[in-house]
């Protein structure tokens, strides 16, 4: 299937982005990244890369494209003789990012429109597209505690009192899952998308509740801050289960059906910072819990019923995800740097 096609990956230099370049140049395939760097970064593409032209980059099969795919001349010339698109770009971080930043979060229709319009027009043969859990009603996540599972017929745009997106980054997605359906009835185009849960891991910023964390706990705040009562729960998916979770419905889907992709276990988040504070080999004296800061849903975890029918299951399990990423931060980071910035890092992406 991946063996000399030619993909392309917007939003390839991002977190989730890079790491799945790693998965399909493993698997052979030649892949073309289309990234701004608003968030991505070129260094998260850990390959000696040349540079050939004033925004183009290569390793062997892979070429690197700095550009705005919002910018439609841009698009159309990245989308030339490629045959999968994984969609990937887009204006987003944490609760915290995408809480204050509603209008951003807004222009991602234009982006997911012009990208699915001319990769429709350039022949593309499939789309897969990073969607999100925040696709589903907040009101279904409310309870602290909750055991409820969400299945993906809990948001569809097409079933009466079905669509209740979370935000505007939210809706956003649910409409960019509605075009691919439609591209797919209209044209025959292969789509599907896939509802990303709580991803963590390496090359992941600070916006994200897991690396916040784990950040807190590398300049050894004391006392040791949590956004919200703590006793918020989510199903964190570390990042290579959400790439293999992407290549499967790349190759299995082909109708637009949504699929998600997280774990049906949760951990709160007091919890994951105690099992954080466990491999680190540290605890604070004190921990305080920061009502005033965004918090999310209160309980949040994905029904697999549909992806371990079609692709599989998650594999890594939460204490050794949290292992690699704490290994990863704590070689990657400066400890005075992340102290000094640690209140924009938490904010922005
Ligand atoms: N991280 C998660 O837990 C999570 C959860 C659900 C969905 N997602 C989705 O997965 C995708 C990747 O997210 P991520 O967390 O890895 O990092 P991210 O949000 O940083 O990724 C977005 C990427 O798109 C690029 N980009 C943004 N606007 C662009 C534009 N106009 N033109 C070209 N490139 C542009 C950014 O530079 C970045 O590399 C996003 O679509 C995100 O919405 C992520």
């Amino acid at each position: 299937m991946w063996d000399s096609r030619n993909v392309l990956v917007t939003g390839g230099a991002s977190f989730i982005g890079s790491h799945l370049v790693d998965s399909l140049l493993k698997k052979g395939a030649v892949v073309k990244v289309a990234d701004d760097f608003s968030s991505g970064k070129l260094s998260n593409l850990e390959y000696p890369l040349k540079k050939v032209a004033s925004n183009t980059w290569t390793h062997n099969s892979l070429t690197v494209i700095q550009g705005d795919l919002k910018d439609k001349s841009f698009t159309k010339n990245v989308l030339k003789d490629v045959e999968v698109v994984f969609h990937l770009a887009a204006l987003h971080g944490g609760r915290g990012y995408i809480h204050t930043h509603p209008a951003q979060c807004c222009t991602n229709m234009i982006l997911d429109q012009l990208v699915f319009e001319e990769a429709q027009k350039a022949g593309v043969d499939r789309i897969c597209f990073a969607s999100s859990a925040c696709v589903y009603p907040a009101y279904l996540q409310e309870q602290t505690g909750s055991n409820y599972l969400l299945r993906e017929e809990d948001a569809d745009p097409f079933v009466r009192d079905k669509a209740f997106a979370d935000l505007e980054y939210g809706w956003a997605k649910l409409m960019g899952e509605m075009a691919l359906k439609a591209y797919h009835r209209q044209y025959g185009m292969k789509t599907s998308s896939v509802r990303i849960f709580t991803a963590y891991g390496p090359r992941e910023n600070e916006t994200h509740a897991i690396i916040a964390l784990i950040a807190k706990a590398f300049i050894r705040m004391d006392p040791y801050a949590i956004w919200g009562s703590g006793k918020q729960d989510r199903n964190f998916t570390y990042v290579q289960d959400i790439v293999d979770f992407l290549i499967g419905a790349a190759e299995k889907i082909e109708d637009g059906t949504p699929v998600n992709a997280g774990r049906d276990d949760r951990v709160t988040i007091d919890q994951a910072a105690e099992m954080i504070f466990d491999i680190v080999g540290w605890r604070p004296k004190k921990i305080i819990h920061d009502l005033s800061k965004p918090e999310g849903v209160a309980s949040r975890a994905a029904d697999l019923t549909r992806a371990r029918k079609i692709i599989g299951e998650p594999k890594v399990s939460y204490r050794e995800g949290f292992k690699k990423t704490i290994e990863w931060y704590f070689t990657h980071k400066n400890r005075e740097e992340v102290k000094s910035k640690l209140d924009t890092l938490l904010m922005e992406r």
